[in-house]
């Protein structure tokens, strides 16, 4: 298969993750998860005790370099894959991800990660990030469903969590994604929508993968 980039947006706990491993797995793609690039410099700056709100205080971003591979994240070559999935970074990564020097400074991370048969998710993938994408989907489910499938994935990584709180996060989440001024969380007009409410994972990646043919013929 020659080059071929498909765009995965949609909001939080959609499966985009998930689903764009299975796919690139299946398909010999390389999955760029970019939400894992907002996570990790929403880590730096916690560490780093700065005021989130404030653009000025992101300098450290000049010294930083994140990298996503084979489903890692690393900051400066240490491995942060589990410290960025923390209900802390999740409740936090709006603020930094609404900045136009950090996700200038992503969009630098995700070009350098882009390259031959690629399947990238996130937010703005299909509107901003990767305009001429081969595929573009959006995916989305219902609040109750995106709250249980993350309900479940922190169980299984042995993160406690409560079920209402998750529920009241995410869709807090998708209002500040959906309404920030750059960037924001939109279906691409091109984009090709898929509600997962009553899908298993399998039948998402495998609508995915028949897209792909298709438009690979
Ligand atoms: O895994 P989940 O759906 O919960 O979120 P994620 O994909 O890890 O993204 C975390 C956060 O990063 C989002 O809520 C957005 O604030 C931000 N993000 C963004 O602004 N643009 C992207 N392309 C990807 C993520």
């Amino acid at each position: 298969m020659k080059d071929f980039i498909v765009a995965i947006d949609g909001p939080a706990g959609s499966g985009k993750s998930s689903i764009s491993d299975i796919v690139a797995n299946k398909l010999g793609f390389t999955h760029v998860d970019t939400g894992a690039f907002f996570r990790a410099v929403t880590l730096e700056a916690l560490n780093r005790g700065i005021n989130l709100e404030n653009e000025d205080e992101y300098s450290f971003l000049d010294d930083i370099n994140v990298i996503y591979k084979d489903g890692k994240t690393y900051v400066n070559g240490k491995d942060v894959s589990s410290l960025i999935r923390t209900g802390e970074i999740s409740r936090n990564v709006s603020t930094p991800a609404k900045l136009k020097r950090v996700r200038e400074k992503v969009i630098e991370f995700e070009r350098m990660s882009s390259h031959g048969k690629i399947i990238m998710d996130g937010r703005d993938i299909g509107t901003v990030v990767l305009p001429n994408a081969d595929l573009k989907i959006f995916l989305t489910a219902s609040n109750e469903e995106r709250a249980r499938r993350r309900f479940e994935q922190n169980k299984l990584m042995g993160i406690e969590s409560d079920y209402n709180t998750i529920l009241k996060e995410i869709i807090e989440r998708d209002k500040k994604d959906s309404e920030r001024a750059i960037a924001p969380l939109k279906q691409a007009i091109d984009a090709i929508a898929i509600d997962t409410t009553k899908m298993s994972i399998d039948e998402v990646s495998n609508t995915i993968i028949k897209l792909i043919n298709e438009r690979n013929d």
